[in-house]
């Protein structure tokens, strides 16, 4: 199982990865996650990365490739991986597309998980990630338990995410075309309940 999940900034990319991962037993590999454990572990790639992450920009490419790069070489993601924020431009799909290659383990598909812009500020400023576990929790459709130790993401104040959004129109859509050129675009609609929306990328994967 080797997918790419494709989506604007809150439209349950993470959510979606978890329970694909766990179902395939694969690992979820999310550029998103992976920064901002470098942030939180104040590393120099941390601290670069938050200038981009904080204004709601990309962080550059060879940054991002280079994180990937390393941890799809790891064992755990030899049999298969979900990618989750990664790639974002054409040139880091490039960039993946020559790892896969090198590594002989082709895509099986990239699924595009859509939702509307106005659901998609609701998610983004109402998501709270549980610190200890990374479980990801909105307040209003996935409420926390009394017990978790929430935490708000630093760029999911409205402003910032008005201009992640903007970054995923103006860079990452147009991956759509590319890998719509290649045969490998899937489309899902992103509403509904969680479970609802893996049953309907697995039909779309021809994997259920
Ligand atoms: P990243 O962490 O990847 O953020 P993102 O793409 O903006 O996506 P999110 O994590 O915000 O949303 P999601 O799609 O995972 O949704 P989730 O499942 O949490 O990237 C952050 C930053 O890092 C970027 O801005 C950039 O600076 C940098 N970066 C990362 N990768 C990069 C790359 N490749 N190149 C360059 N820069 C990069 O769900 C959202 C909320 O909705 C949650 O509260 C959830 O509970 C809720 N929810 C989920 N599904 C449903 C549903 N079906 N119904 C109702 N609510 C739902
Ligand atoms: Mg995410």
């Amino acid at each position: 199982m080797r997918i790419i999940l494709l989506g604007a900034p809150a439209s349950g990319k993470g959510t979606q990865a978890d329970k694909l991962g766990a179902r395939f037993g694969v690992p979820k590999v999310s550029t998103g996650d992976m920064l901002r454990a470098a942030l939180k572990a104040g590393t120099p790639l941390g601290k670069e990365a938050e200038k981009y992450m904080s204004a709601g920009g990309l962080v550059p490419d060879s940054v991002v490739i280079g994180l990937v790069e390393e941890r799809l070489g790891e064992a755990d993601a030899r049999t298969g991986f979900i990618l989750d924020g990664f790639p974002r431009t054409v040139p880091q799909a490039e960039a993946l597309s020559a790892l896969l290659q090198r590594l002989g383990t082709p895509l099986d598909g990239v699924v595009q998980i859509d939702v509307d812009r106005e659901l998609l500020m609701e998610r983004a400023t109402l998501r709270r990630t549980d610190k200890r576990s990374g479980q990801i929790y909105h307040l209003k459709y996935n409420p926390p338990p009394p017990d978790a130790e929430l935490e708000h993401r630093a760029d999911d104040r409205e402003e910032t995410v008005k201009k992640r959004l903007d970054a995923y129109d103006a860079m990452t859509a147009a991956l759509l075309p590319h890998y719509q050129r290649l045969g490998l675009l899937k489309r899902v609609d992103g509403v509904g309940e969680p479970a609802q929306i893996t049953g309907r990328i697995l039909s779309a994967l021809g994997k259920n």
